[in-house]
């Protein structure tokens, strides 16, 4: 799979997607990263990208024709498929695992990033980019944004993780958070490794395991508990829980330490 990039600060990648099994990923030539610096589709001598905005008020904004230039000249590349654009925008449709699967499927995205105060609204309706937000809250630029959702494309495509079953279990792969994890050692400061997980019963580790997903939902993520999270609280397994009959959480409060 590939992805091109624009944005005013082509250095900064692959940055962290260098590291790991995206690094390998990389490396294996399993994905492309290309990074196209905008500045070089700017206006005039001083290759000027942004200017002040129509209406008034703070900040400047990204201008339409060296995105446009970019983005034409980015997507038609000799012997690539044309890109799906996406635009990393704070008020986009949010990146959640439902999303990086379908984005997952592409061979080749187009990722924009904006700066300032953002990009004139003309770039994403002119190429009906698909505009994305890793989340509720602003950062400075796209660029962090557009390694996140790499960095979450990547790691679901064949051959990317180690063991492909690390992304089948994974939070959020059924609509809720993981399970709890622990390793070495069984007692750690006075915190015991539940005592079903070192039963070898694996009907009883998958039960425990479902009940204490369920329960980090309710506690952590009651948002979640919709559609098919809700399907399964509404198992046997959540109901003797919710009856204080359920084994499924003993061992160390899930909170840690107390
Ligand atoms: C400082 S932000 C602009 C914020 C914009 N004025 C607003 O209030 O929504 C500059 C750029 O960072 C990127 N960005 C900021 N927050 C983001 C988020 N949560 N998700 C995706 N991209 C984001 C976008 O590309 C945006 O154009």
């Amino acid at each position: 799979m590939r992805f091109d990039v624009i944005t005013l600060f082509p250095a900064v990648f692959p940055g962290p997607l260098a590291a790991g099994v995206v690094g390998r990923a990389l490396e294996q030539g399993l994905i492309e990263i290309e990074a196209h610096d905008l500045r070089q589709w700017g206006l005039g001598a001083h290759r000027q990208v942004d200017d002040i905005p129509y209406g008034g008020g703070p900040g400047m904004v990204l201008r339409p024709e060296p995105l446009f230039e970019a983005i034409r000249k980015v997507r038609e590349v000799a012997g690539l498929p044309r890109p799906r654009g996406i635009l990393l925008s704070a008020h986009g449709r949010r990146l959640t695992a439902e999303l990086v699967e379908e984005l997952a499927r592409e061979p080749r995205l187009l990722l924009v990033c904006g700066r300032y105060e953002g990009v004139d609204e003309r770039v994403s309706t002119g190429f009906q980019l698909d505009e994305v937000s890793v989340g509720d809250f602003v950062v400075s630029g796209g660029e962090l944004p557009a390694m996140m959702l790499i960095e979450a494309v990547a790691r679901r495509l064949p051959g990317t993780l180690g063991d492909p079953e690390s992304a089948v279990d994974e939070s959020f792969s059924a609509g809720l958070p993981e399970y709890p994890h622990y390793t070495r050692p069984a007692v750690f400061e006075g915190m015991a490794v539940p005592e079903v997980l070192r039963s070898g019963d694996h009907a009883k580790i998958a039960s425990w395991r479902a009940e204490a997903a369920m329960e980090r939902a309710r506690r952590l993520r009651p948002d979640l508990l919709t559609g098919a999270g809700r399907e399964r609280a509404a198992e046997p397994a959540a109901r003797d829980e919710e009856r204080g009959s359920g084994a499924a959480v003993a061992g160390v409060p899930l909170g840690g330490k107390q």
